[in-house]
C-alpha cells in the first residue's frame, strides 16, 4: 500500500480535530477548505505539501539554522534524549486516565522529540499539535509519518481555540503561561523541561571557562513556572552519553550554545577528545488552576 502523502496526513487529522484551530488574524474558528485552513472571514492559510501549515502573520528570522535542526534530529535518532522522552511519555500515560488526549508541544523545533513521545503514548485517540516559530524546523517536522498537526506559529499568540488541550509540553523552549493557560482545559497538565546545571557541561568547560556561560542555573525559570501552577512537581534526570565521532559532531552542531561562538583550533581539538557528554534535565510539572 502507498504511504499517505504528507499533506493528506495533515488534512485528515485537521478534519478529525476540526474545532482546534483559531485564525491568527481575526480569532474565528478555522476549518479545512480544500488544501487550506480558512475562517468565516475568508482568511486562508495554505497547507504545505510537506505536511504543515504556516500561521505566522509575518516572516520571522530564526536564530536556529536548518543545519542545527538536522543535527538535533540525528541526536534524537541516536537515542541521546531517550531517558527524558521515556520519562515524559510515562508521566502522560500515568496521569491521563481517559482514552482520548489532546496535546500541544509548544516550541517543538524539528519535532523529533514530539514524534518519539507520540509513539510511546497508550491512548485510543491522540490529537497532537506541534508549533514552532521556525519554518525550517517545522518543514523538517512535517517529514514524519505520524498524524501530528505541525504549525509554524508564535507561542505567544497561539493559533488555537480556548480550553482545548489536556496537556502542554514545553521542552527546552520559551514559555508564555497566559497563552498556554488560555488553550489548556481546566486542571490540564503542563510539562516543561529545563536544562540542569550539568547540561552539556563538557562543552561549557572547554568553551566558556571563566565567563558567565560556564555555569547555568534554572532557578529563575523554575520559580516562574512554580508560581504559575498548582500541584507543582519536579524530577531531575542526569546521565551521560558516550558518542562516536559523528554523534559528537551532531551534539556540537545541535546546541544553541554555539550559535554565536565558533570554537578556535585548540578548542576544536579539545572538543574532539570528549569521551562522554553530560545530560542533565529537570522535568517540571504542574496544573492549570
Ligand atoms: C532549544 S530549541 C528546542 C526545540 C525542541 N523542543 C527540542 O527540544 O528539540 C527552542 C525552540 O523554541 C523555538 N521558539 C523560540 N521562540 C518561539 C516562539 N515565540 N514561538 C514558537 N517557538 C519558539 C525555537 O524556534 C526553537 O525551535
Amino acid at each position: 500500500m502507498n504511504k499517505p502523502r504528507k499533506i493528506d496526513l495533515f488534512i485528515r487529522s485537521a478534519i478529525k480535530n476540526h474545532t482546534s484551530f483559531r485564525c491568527p488574524k481575526c480569532r474565528l474558528k478555522m476549518t479545512v477548505k480544500e488544501k487550506s485552513l480558512s475562517c468565516e472571514n475568508s482568511h486562508s492559510f495554505n497547507i504545505s505539501k510537506k505536511g504543515y501549515v504556516n500561521l505566522l502573520l509575518s516572516a520571522h528570522d530564526s536564530i536556529y539554522s536548518k543545519a542545527l535542526f538536522e543535527a538535533r534530529r540525528k541526536t534524537t535518532e541516536a537515542g541521546v534524549f531517550d531517558p527524558i522522552i521515556n520519562a515524559v511519555a510515562d508521566m502522560i500515560n500515568d496521569d491521563h486516565l481517559s482514552e482520548k488526549i489532546s496535546i500541544l508541544d509548544a516550541g517543538c523545533g524539528e519535532g523529533s522529540i514530539s514524534s518519539k513521545i507520540y509513539s510511546h503514548l497508550n491512548f485510543k485517540e491522540v490529537e497532537f499539535h506541534g508549533i514552532d516559530i521556525s519554518k525550517e524546523g517545522i518543514a523538517l517536522a512535517g517529514n514524519c509519518e505520524l498524524p501530528i498537526l505541525w504549525s509554524v506559529g508564535d507561542l505567544s499568540i497561539l493559533p488555537y481555540q480556548d480550553h482545548i488541550f489536556d496537556l502542554v509540553l514545553n521542552i527546552l523552549s520559551p514559555s508564555n503561561y497566559s497563552e498556554f493557560f488560555r488553550v489548556m482545559k481546566k486542571n490540564a497538565l503542563i510539562i516543561k523541561i529545563v536544562p540542569g546545571t550539568d547540561y552539556l557541561r563538557e562543552f561549557r568547560d572547554i568553551l566558556f571557562a571563566g565567563s558567565n556561560k560556564a555555569s547555568y542555573s534554572n532557578e529563575r525559570v523554575k520559580s516562574l513556572f512554580k508560581n504559575n501552577v498548582y500541584e507543582f512537581n519536579s524530577q531531575r534526570i542526569c546521565y551521560t552519553f558516550s558518542p562516536d565521532e559523528r554523534q559528537l559532531q551532531n551534539l556540537i552542531d545541535m546546541t544553541p550554545l554555539l550559535i554565536d561562538r565558533s570554537p578556535d583550533a585548540k578548542e576544536v581539538e579539545k572538543l574532539k577528545k570528549i569521551q562522554a557528554i553530560s545530560l542533565d534535565y529537570e522535568i517540571l510539572t504542574g496544573r492549570k488552576a
